[in-house]
């Protein structure tokens, strides 16, 4: 049998797969890395986009998902659970159904996006909607784990970290090199450290001649590492990456000093405009936390000839409200021929 088979046979090699009788697998991963044109004439660099949108539940989440899913079963979990911004309780929910395991997430109600909330539901999870913010639903979930027997699958679990690193792996296949930049968006800060992990892996093992510098984006108004200290209402646009006390906060901050990287900060606008230009430009339609490694490149710029790959974590699909409110409405017009010569200027 030929074809891709998802990351856990694909890169078998890199992980510990001790005690796995079975893989739970989607066949997540082998997302596109496409060469962006326009941003490339734009910033005086070869720019690549590595599009994580067409994974299974439309994120880089079910990299790290199929390895916490796959894992707990192995273990003997029946039962996992998450706090989350939207993606990784969509993946969970996916991979708890595959593996025939029960899901509850915890959301902040009112503050992820439409699809993801909907995705969760259609997958079977049991969906809490918590009055509080993300930062509190991981820390309720961490806490039910020491009361349920209940394993937790955020990016806290150690399985979720060494399945994310594959994104790093899938570029250096393609581009035959690690990127002079990598560019990514940081909420709980587990992608950036996960990537590092991968490049790293890759050069020990001659794989890549080099490592790049990792560049992380938050959100201004949910900047805590830009800051320096927690953020306790965090509020941006971008709401999967509207978390105020990441997780891995300390990993991501040897990641920017191991790489000689840089995490900073984009307003809402600049994540807006990346957003838009992305998909009118590069006809990728990401999403808006997605669009947070495009604005911090079109920002703070590069270094002229450098090869830079952003990330784009997540689908557009899952947010249609900011897909609509952040565009023109439509024009309604009569089902004639004039009305419509008039509206195009005919
Ligand atoms: N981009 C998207 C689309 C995300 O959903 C997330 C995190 C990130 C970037 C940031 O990744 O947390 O590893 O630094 N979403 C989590 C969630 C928090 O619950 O879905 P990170």
């Amino acid at each position: 049998m030929s074809g891709w088979q998802g990351l856990l046979k694909e890169y078998a090699a890199w992980f510990d797969l001790a005690g796995v009788d079975e893989v739970v697998t989607l066949q997540e991963g082998n997302t596109p890395l496409l060469r962006a044109d326009r941003l490339s004439e734009r910033l005086g660099a070869h720019v690549w986009l590595k599009f994580e949108g067409v994974n299974p539940t439309g994120s880089f989440k079910d990299r790290g998902m199929t390895m916490a899913i796959t894992k707990a079963k192995a273990h003997g979990a029946t039962k996992v659970i998450c706090g989350s911004t939207g993606n990784t309780s969509a993946a969970a929910a996916a991979y708890a159904a595959k593996a025939g395991l029960e899901c509850v997430v915890l959301v902040p109600e009112g503050k992820i996006a439409l699809g993801k909330l909907a995705q969760a539901m259609v997958y079977g999870a049991t969906v809490l909607q918590i009055r509080g913010n993300f930062d509190q639903a991981l820390d309720l979930a961490r806490e039910l784990t020491q009361h349920l027997p209940i394993t937790i699958v955020n990016s806290i679990n150690p399985d979720r970290i060494e399945g994310q690193k594959t994104g790093a792996f899938e570029i250096v296949d393609v581009l035959g090199r690690a990127p002079d930049i990598l560019a990514i968006p940081v909420g709980n800060a587990g992608n950036i450290t996960a990537y590092w992990r991968g490049f790293l892996q890759y050069y020990e093992a001659h794989r890549s001649t080099s490592l790049p510098r990792m560049w992380g984006f938050q959100a201004a108004g949910a900047a805590p590492i830009v800051l320096g200290h927690p953020v306790a209402n965090p509020e941006t646009i971008a709401s999967a990456i509207r978390i105020g006390n990441p997780a891995s906060w300390v990993p991501a901050l040897e990641v920017v000093h191991e790489s000689h990287g840089d995490i900073r900060a984009v307003t809402d606008d600049d994540i807006l405009d990346a957003y838009r230009y992305v998909a009118r430009y590069e006809s990728v339609f990401c999403e808006p936390a997605s669009a947070a490694s495009v604005a911090g490149v079109l920002k703070f710029g590069v270094p002229e000839g450098a090869t830079v790959v952003c990330v784009l974590t997540g689908n557009g699909l899952k947010d249609p409200d900011t897909a609509l409110s952040s565009s023109a409405r439509p024009p309604v017009v009569d089902a004639t021929l004039e009305a419509l010569m008039s509206e195009l200027g005919g």
